[in-house]
């Protein structure tokens, strides 16, 4: 018992020596911008992180797909449903390379969406908010689509590989976006008093949302530090939202719209700085008490409660396939 005792002791101390070594040679990797493979060794938090925003990315651009495609019965004209249905499929898109990443990762797709529809895993709280007239189809791809680019393209060098290469399609696929959102726009902002009214409205509504994607200031994130160092992360979320104000107040003065803050100024080296961010409505966003989170999770649940003939027949006719190869193999 007590040899025993000891060899355990022993065997822990290894492990422990290993791990630091293996720890050092992981840093090194990362530190020379060598991407991490689904079978190397990786410590275990990295692991984790990684499947929490992983998943939480996964399951943004599944709720994501409910605001708009509330719109596509409605959309204006033939051109314009066709373009937002296929956004719309390109966001279910990267709903599932998403998954696809995280499941190299050993978590299983099945345990991630449960969580998500059990109200207990994340997803961007930009999403819980309703759209209430056409032109926030517009601003919905202008600027949600275009926050997502600019978090998005500093993720496609994420040291983890799967990650990041999903992160090179899924951008493209965001400019286009983020395009046919502008262009929405510009047509109303060139049309009616009454258009570029709604395009003013949606743009009030959506701006300070908007600027809460890129979530809590610095000095208030929980997940900055090791993340940087891990260069899953390479800008912080105040820098992300400084680039993505700088790019995008030119754009609203081209439409002839302004951004619903007073407050905002330009500094002497040409950033516009922002007024304060009310943090207590997105602290309220996340605790489920924003105006649509209930309904968002109720249309998952639905879907998911609908969909369950379709994973039943998927698998009864995987077990099929194998039952006939064993068969074939066997004669
Ligand atoms: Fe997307
Ligand atoms: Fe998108």
């Amino acid at each position: 018992m007590y040899t025993q005792a000891l060899n355990n002791n022993s065997d822990a101390a290894d492990r422990t020596i290993e791990d630091a070594a293996h720890t050092t040679a992981f840093q090194a990797r990362i530190d020379a911008e060598a991407r991490i493979e689904p079978n190397d060794w990786m410590p275990a938090a990295y692991r984790k992180t990684l499947v929490r925003q992983i998943s939480q990315h996964a399951h943004s651009e599944i709720v994501g797909m409910l605001p708009e495609g509330n719109w596509i019965t409605r959309a204006p004209s033939l051109r314009r449903k066709v373009a937002l249905l296929a956004k719309v499929q390109d966001e279910c898109g990267h709903g599932l390379y998403l998954y696809a990443a995280a499941e190299t990762l050993g978590a299983s797709r099945e345990e991630l969406v449960d969580a998500m529809l059990a109200g207990k895993a994340k997803y961007s709280s930009i999403f819980n908010y309703p759209t209430l007239t056409w032109a926030d189809i517009g601003v919905i791809g202008w600027l949600v689509d275009g926050a997502a680019i600019m978090n998005q393209i500093p993720l496609c060098r994420c040291s983890y590989g799967p990650y990041a290469r999903a992160m090179i399609r899924v951008c493209k696929e965001e400019s286009f976006h983020q395009r046919q959102g502008y262009e929405i726009m510009l047509t109303l902002c060139r049309g009616s008093a009454a258009q570029k009214a709604m395009a003013q409205d949606a743009l009030n509504r959506w701006w300070w949302p908007v600027l809460m994607m890129f979530g809590p200031p610095d000095q208030a994130s929980q997940h900055g530090d090791a993340s940087t160092k891990w260069k899953i992360k390479r800008f912080s979320n105040d820098e992300l939202r400084q680039k993505f104000v700088d790019a995008t107040v030119p754009q609203a003065q081209y439409l002839g719209l302004s951004i619903p803050d007073p407050g905002m100024t330009q500094d002497e080296e040409g950033h516009w700085r922002h007024g304060a961010i009310d943090w207590s409505e997105f602290k309220q966003v996340l605790a489920g008490n924003g105006p649509c989170n209930r309904d968002r999770l109720a249309a998952r649940r639905k879907a998911h409660d609908d969909g369950a003939w379709v994973r039943e027949a998927a698998a009864a006719y995987a077990e099929k396939r194998k039952f006939r190869q064993a068969a074939q193999a066997a004669e």
